[in-house]
């Protein structure tokens, strides 16, 4: 669908970040969007209506009483007209008070009163966004079918580093783009729309596993777990029961999700095979290590002992993976991940076919901003052959939720939705 044309209101509330909104307005309108911007009283500390309202080439709203400029009433007219309305960058303030409904300025009268659906891009120090309060509130939000992007982690305006960096504005452009090119619809239907996973088990692994040499040293790979954590988070948000099977890793259990800890791949494949007949779908983003030890040591080695060199010598570890594709059944959906560094797409269908897969998430984890470690991600959705979607780069969390719908579009193909 075409986005020239298209209608977006650009709400900018008032951090310290509103001037990187000029860059989301410019790349819209560069696109033949037609772009009108509601600022909060703060973000006029910030940047002034004049550079938004020359560069949108209409009247900047900021005050709920004022006399309307034209014919629309500010805050219905303007939510009338728009197609998508998009708050970036969203302060704690704003998406705090649209969590419970506040309507206590024009942007959130516009909020409370919108029907297209929203956009929200926070922008805030990294003590107001892990507050639990921000964060309850960001997930009733999701919940309720409001989109996200971002935040990211970098350097924030007081000089420490943490989450809560706003997105690139070029991502945040790119996934207004594509919410008008869906012609996503909100309210009603989103609601609906969102548990859309209510009667799902899913079960999904994640991080790393540890390969135990001697009771103080193991094998290990450079997986941080946030692409799975990412996606049993979205799962459960989106309704489904969840059970992540996760690798250590340094992050919290998200909401509602029951987390099973091992260490191992053989631990991990043998969580995964005890609860496989429970489950409609497996979602495998954990990087399983493909080799372990023959012979754990019972004694820590000692360099004394072995001299200048030592050879360990590795086994197979079983391929969880391949094993779930052998005894699925035809109703249980398998979603594989393929973190490569070449042959991307060709290495993500061998791994489809081979392991009787229906999804094959592919990555080249050499692009930067993709793989391990960082809170973005740029996949392939490789269903087969002929059907490869290439997604921009995008946070995790909206990778989740791509699969996630992709793995809905399967089963409702499949007649099992
Ligand atoms: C220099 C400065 C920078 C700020 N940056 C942010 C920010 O990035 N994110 C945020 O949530 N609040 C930030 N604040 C606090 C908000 O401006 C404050 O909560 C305000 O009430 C938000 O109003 P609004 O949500 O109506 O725009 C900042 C305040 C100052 C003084």
């Amino acid at each position: 669908m075409q986005v020239k044309g298209k209608n977006v209101v650009l709400g900018v509330s008032g951090g310290i970040s509103a001037y990187k909104a000029v860059e989301v307005l410019r790349r819209l309108t560069e696109k033949g969007v037609n772009v009108r911007v509601v600022m909060t009283k703060a973000a006029t500390e910030f940047v002034t209506p004049l550079t938004f309202r020359e560069l949108s080439y209409h009247h900047v709203a900021v005050e709920m009483f004022e006399e309307p400029k034209g014919p629309m009433m500010q805050h219905l007219g303007w939510m009338e007209w728009a197609d998508l309305f998009v708050i970036a960058p969203a302060t704690a303030n704003v998406i705090n008070k649209m969590a419970c409904g506040i309507a206590d300025n024009l942007l959130m009268t516009m909020a409370l009163s919108c029907t297209c659906p929203i956009l929200i891009a926070p922008a805030m120090d990294s003590d107001m966004y892990t507050n639990p309060i921000t964060q309850a509130n960001i997930a009733k939000l999701k919940q309720l079918g409001v989109h996200f992007v971002g935040p990211a982690t970098g350097p924030l305006a007081r000089r420490n580093v943490g989450p809560g960096r706003l997105a690139d504005p070029k991502e945040i452009a790119e996934r207004a783009l594509e919410l008008l090119a869906s012609g996503a619809t909100w309210r009603r239907s989103a609601l609906e729309g969102r548990a859309d996973l209510k009667h799902l088990h899913i079960l999904v692994t994640a991080g790393p596993t540890h390969e135990a040499i001697d009771p103080v040293r193991y094998i290990v790979n450079r997986s941080s777990g946030k692409m799975g954590y990412a996606i049993a988070e979205a799962a459960a948000e989106r309704g489904a029961r969840v059970t992540l099977v996760s690798g250590p890793t340094a992050l919290p259990a998200p909401r509602g999700v029951e987390r099973v800890d091992v260490e191992s791949a053989v631990q991990m494949r043998d969580a995964v095979m005890a609860r496989l007949p429970g489950v409609d779908v497996v979602i495998k983003a954990a990087a399983v290590a493909d080799y372990r030890v023959r012979e754990i040591s019972a004694e820590k080695i000692k360099k004394e002992a072995s001299g200048d060199e030592l050879t360990l010598q590795l086994v197979r570890n079983p391929d969880i993976a391949a094993e779930v594709g052998k005894v699925k059944r035809p109703d249980q959906t398998l979603v594989v991940f393929a973190a490569e560094t070449s042959d991307l797409v060709e290495q993500a269908l061998r791994k489809l076919r081979e392991k009787k897969a229906d999804l094959a998430v592919a990555n080249d984890v050499t692009e930067e901003g993709a793989g391990f470690g960082v809170d973005t991600n740029k996949v392939h959705l490789v269903f087969g052959p002929d059907r490869i979607e290439q997604l921009p780069l995008m946070s995790k969390r909206d990778v989740a939720d791509r699969i996630l719908d992709g793995v809905v579009r399967l089963r409702k193909e499949a007649g099992l939705m």
